[in-house]
Formats: C-alpha cells, structure tokens, sequence
C-alpha cells in the first residue's frame, strides 16, 4: 500500500512527517532579505502604507505571518472586509470597548473610530492585510482615510499583481500614499535549497537528503524559484522516490521525472493549479507563431487571467467576430499548455491561464 511505502520512506531518512505540504509557517520563512528588509525598515519607521505584491504562491502570505511573529503590535488580517462598516470590527477586536461603552452602546462609526483609536492605542499598531485586491474601491478609500487620521498606525497591504493597476487606475489619492512598495519574485537557487533543507530539518531530516545538490539544481531550472512550485514538486519527487525507496533523489531522477503514477484521489486532494510537467519548453520563445507570442506576452505582464480577459487585449480585426476570437484563443492557450508554457486554474466554471514558472524565468533572461 502506498501510504505504507511513504511512512517506510520517511523512517528512512528519520522523518516525523511529509516536510513538503503546503502549510504557511512563518517559521520556515527564507530568503527574500531585501524585500524583507525594506518592510521592517517601513514598519520601524512608522510609515503609512506598504504594498507587498507577488504571484500567486510566491510567499505573501508567508512573509506577512513572518512579520507577524516579529513584531508584537502587528496583527494579520486574513482578508479585507466586503463592507467598510465592517473595518471598525477588525479594530474593535485589538481596541475593545471597555465595559461601560458597552453599557451605554458606544460603539464608535467609521467616522469616529480615529478618535477612539487615537485614545486607546498605547503604542503602534501595525495592520497586515492579506488578499488585499479583493478590496473594494469603498473599502480602500476608508482605510486610506482611517490611517491618514489615525495617528501611530502603519499598514502592509498584500494582493496579487492586479492591485497595483487597481489602485493606480482607481485610486490615486491612495497610491500617492504608498511608501514601499515590494514585489516577491521567486527564490534564488541558493534560497531555494535551503527552502528544501529547513523544510526536511524541521521534521527531523539531515540536510537536503535524499536530494543531491545536483537535484535541487534541476527542481530550480524547472519551478524557477517559485515556493509553492518548489514544495509541490517535492512533494511529487518522494513520492515516486518512496515507490523505489531510493536512497538518494540526484539530477536525473527529477529531469526524468513523470507523474504518469500520480494516485487519482492525490490529484483531487491537489490544488487546482493545472502542472502541466514537460521538461523546458525546446522551442525558442521567439520561433512561435505570432499570435502564440502575443498571448504570452500578455500573460508576461498579469497572471491568472481568463481568456476573454486576454482577449480584450488583442486586436479583433485578426478576427471575424467576438465567438471566432474565443475559440482561437481557447484552441491557442490550450496547445500552450500541453507545450509547457502555461498553466491554468479554475475558478468556477471558468479557467484562468498563467505563464509556468519555468516560462517566466525564460522570460525575465530575455
Ligand atoms: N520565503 C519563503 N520561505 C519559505 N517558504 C515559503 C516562502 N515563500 C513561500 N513559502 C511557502 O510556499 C507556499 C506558498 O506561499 P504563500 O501561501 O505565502 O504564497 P502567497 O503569495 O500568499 O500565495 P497566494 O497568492 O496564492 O495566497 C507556502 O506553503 C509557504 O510556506
Ligand atoms: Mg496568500
């Protein structure tokens, strides 16, 4: 039995459990320095708002909870409220009212709340607001006015890259208040093996092992340094390896890895990023078709984009009408998939198409 082989595989190497799932821990948190830095140097400094972007599972998450962990007036908020009523509610729960306002009902409005915070905050407060683009417009405008009037208060708001256009087209009086502004790209190949070994170490491993140096070489090439890339495929990598109880993982078993005997109800357990796992793409980028082209060079600038939102992006003349573009388009990202240079997700009924990691790292040689 499967599980059996895994549990053989991990006493093997003296581990207590799968090092490879997907779970947040601030603890295990590497890399980054610079971005890491500029977010300290923000939050010591008391400055207003930061913007902390990044690709889906680039480590936003992460790094928020990491700062969480270091600052003890820093409090994370999962996701931003739909109504901006409810940001007094989030306040509410790190400033509660004392017994007697809530005797005589005083819970303040959103127009009083800096005046309330403003008298019961002792030191700072540092708000982390996670999935940030997800914010309504109302909801932006008020918190941009609660921090221009709440007086010890800096806030880090992380969203995916859409946010940044969101907030330069609508928001202007907010962008003109962001400080810093951070993007996470990927771990380097150094960051990423030490990803790999703090992981094993924390349930028990020694080192890398059974990855070789030459091994983590090749999981860089082919996840580009993206985390969430790195640990799935990790995770793919033992268990294979546990099917033949390999002693060591080294270069040619991830280049010839396949997921030909990936367990169907494992795939189902599995997010619902579509990896498509083909060695790097050997055709040159620049040798594709023109309209290949084009779509990647869209998706280049946003991730996760359905393909009508590509399509809005094209020039439709190239087209007879609106129902011709989709199914080109559909027929396009669907033979740049099986190709290796993108991946989709679905949300609902609808897909959502991004560059595969190692495309963008292609991308970002050129
Ligand atoms: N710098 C890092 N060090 C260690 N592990 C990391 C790092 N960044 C990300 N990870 C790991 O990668 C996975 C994805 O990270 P995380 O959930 O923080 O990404 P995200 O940017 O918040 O993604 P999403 O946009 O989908 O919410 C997590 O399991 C996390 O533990
Ligand atoms: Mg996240």
């Amino acid at each position: 039995m499967k599980c059996l082989e895994e549990e053989k595989y991990y006493r093997k190497f003296n581990w207590s459990a799968n090092p490879f799932v997907l779970k947040v821990d601030p603890k295990l948190f590497i890399g980054y320095e610079q971005q890491v830095r500029a977010l300290c140097r923000h939050i010591e400094d008391m400055h207003k708002i930061a913007l902390l972007t990044g690709a889906t599972g680039a480590g936003k998450t992460t790094t928020l909870k990491w700062l969480e962990m270091n600052y003890p007036e820093a409090k994370y908020i999962s996701k931003p409220p739909s109504n901006p009523e409810d940001l007094v509610n989030i306040f509410l729960e790190f400033f509660p009212l004392s017994f007697f306002e809530r005797l005589f009902k005083r819970k303040p409005t959103l127009n009083s709340l800096p005046s309330y915070i403003n008298k019961k905050m002792k030191s700072k407060l540092i708000l982390l607001i996670d999935e940030a683009h997800e914010a309504s417009r109302d909801v932006f405008e008020w918190l941009r006015v609660l921090t221009d009037q709440i007086d010890n208060i800096s806030i880090v708001l992380a969203g995916l890259p859409i946010i940044e256009e969101k907030i330069k087209h609508e928001l202007e009086s907010l962008n003109q208040r962001i400080t810093t502004r951070v993007t996470l790209t990927a771990l380097s190949q150094t960051e990423t093996g030490l990803l790999i070994q703090k992981r094993i170490e924390s349930v028990g491993g020694k080192g890398t092992e059974p990855f070789t140096q030459a091994a983590i070489h090749e999981i860089y090439k082919r996840t580009g340094g993206f985390p969430r890339e790195v640990l799935k495929f990790c995770d793919r990598l033992i268990l294979s390896a546990s099917e033949k109880q390999l002693d060591k993982i080294d270069a040619g078993d991830v280049i010839n890895h396949k997921d030909v005997n990936f367990p169907s109800e494992q795939k189902i357990l599995e997010p619902s990023v579509t990896y498509v796992d083909r060695p790097l793409p050997t055709q040159d980028i620049n040798s594709l078709p023109s309209k290949q082209r084009k779509i990647l060079e869209i998706l280049s600038k946003q991730d996760w984009l359905s393909p009508s939102a590509i399509i809005e992006q094209l020039d439709m003349s190239n087209y007879k009408s609106r129902g011709h573009a989709v199914r080109s388009i559909n027929n396009i990202l669907k033979r740049l998939m099986i190709d290796g240079f993108v991946q989709r997700e679905s949300h609902g009924k609808a897909f959502l198409y991004a560059l595969t990691p190692k495309v963008k790292v292609i991308l970002a040689k050129h």
